[in-house]
């Protein structure tokens, strides 16, 4: 088995990257947004590793970032500052100062006292701020709770009804500049008919504010679109061609208005599998464990959203078995899945999660006081 080969030196736990994947995915990627001329930026939050970004900022992606930290590592890591947009609920005086003396492209703001503070702070530093603003448009991604993010109980975004009023402040701000419209409605979304309904509510908003003469030149979508957890080895390229399609087809841009995307997982989720070795296997009344020596502060998805993984035992046996994999961290919630049908398993043994390259490894902490995971690549 080629990757076992690959790996079975490797210091575990450690996210291990498959290179080739990514590069396929990138390539994926510009072609099927090329074809309509969007814009894409990539959500650094998924993964910050300086190596992969590296990598990532060769093919002519912008930045999607969160913190002043994270402005630094994509600046850092060749994305060029004209290329970074700024999110974020809670942007500290610090972060806002770091960004305009950067020269982002774009602060994406999610209330009226941000904007006035960036208004203030761009003011003191002779600069005029770009910003667009972040609707909560109220559609609902289906997706888990926590990864929910536009609709009117959660704390993003600026709400329709406050829509025209906060419009009408900020043209009264002699430091900023509102150039677009930003949106990001949730994470890990598979069925395009959320999207399209993203699109019809897009195409009203633009049509409410073009009755008060109001075109924004730019328009960006977030992120959000989903991989197929169940089965990496069938899709291990998420369904870019679907996504934008549903795009170019249901929303109609003003004209020569830019479009564009805030995409993490989808670029690089599948690359990554986090490789464990087994500790033990317990045998308890009713049901075996397996004890690796990952554990929840490695990968923390399964622990804070039941979230799936694949995982697969690719050292030894043929029978199958039934296992509960869990982590050494004293946390009843420190387990990456129940009933896990494995083949039979021993100390020693490699085990791979699958679909770890998106939140996996900037997720990590050092809970328990363990050492962060390691990583490794491919080529
Ligand atoms: N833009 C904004 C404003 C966001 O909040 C996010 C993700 C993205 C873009 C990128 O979304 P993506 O394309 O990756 O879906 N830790 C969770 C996911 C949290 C997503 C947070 N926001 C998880 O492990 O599933």
């Amino acid at each position: 088995m080629e990757l076992t080969e690959k790996i079975k030196n490797i210091p575990t736990p450690a996210y291990y990257y498959n290179i080739e994947l990514l590069e396929d995915t990138l390539h994926s990627l510009c072609r099927e947004s090329g074809k309509y001329g969007y814009h894409i930026h990539y959500a650094i939050k998924a993964n910050a590793n300086p190596t992969l970004l590296k990598l990532i900022s060769q093919y002519a992606l912008g930045a999607d970032c969160v913190s002043g930290n994270e402005i630094r590592q994509a600046l850092e890591t060749g994305f060029p500052a004209d290329s970074i947009v700024y999110a974020g609920v809670g942007k500290s005086d610090a972060e806002i100062e770091l960004a305009l003396k950067k020269d982002i492209f774009c602060f994406n703001c999610e209330s009226l006292p941000e904007i006035q503070v960036i208004n203030e702070i761009a003011g003191r530093m002779n600069k005029k701020a770009k910003i667009a603003l972040r609707i909560n448009p109220n559609v609902n991604a289906h997706t888990h709770h926590y990864i929910t993010t536009g609709i009117e109980e959660n704390k993003f975004g600026i709400y329709l009804y406050d829509l025209e009023h906060i419009i009408s402040e900020v043209s009264h701000l002699p430091h900023i500049q509102l150039i677009g419209l930003h949106f990001h409605i949730g994470s890990q979304i598979t069925d395009m008919t959320v999207f399209r309904g993203l699109c019809i509510r897009a195409n009203e908003i633009q049509a409410k504010l073009k009755e008060h003469g109001l075109i924004l030149p730019h328009i960006n979508f977030g992120g959000g679109l989903g991989i197929d957890y169940q089965d990496p080895h069938r899709h291990p390229i998420a369904d870019f061609e679907t996504y934008f399609a549903t795009f170019a087809r249901f929303f109609e841009p003003a004209p020569h208005q830019q479009i564009h995307f805030e995409l993490g997982r989808s670029v690089i989720a599948q690359c990554g599998n986090l490789i464990t070795r087994v500790l033990y296997v317990k045998e308890g009344k009713n049901r075996k464990f397996v004890i690796l020596d990952a554990g929840m502060n490695d990968l923390l998805r399964p622990a804070l959203y039941q979230a799936f993984h694949k995982i697969e035992n690719i050292s030894s046996g043929k029978l199958e078995e039934k296992y509960d994999v869990v982590g050494p961290i004293c946390e009843s919630a420190d387990c990456f899945g129940k009933d896990v049908v494995l083949n039979a398993t021993q100390r020693g043994d490699i085990i791979v999660i699958h679909s770890c390259g998106a939140y996996g490894e900037t997720m990590a902490s050092r809970y328990n006081l363990r050492d962060l995971p390691g990583n490794a690549y491919s080529k």
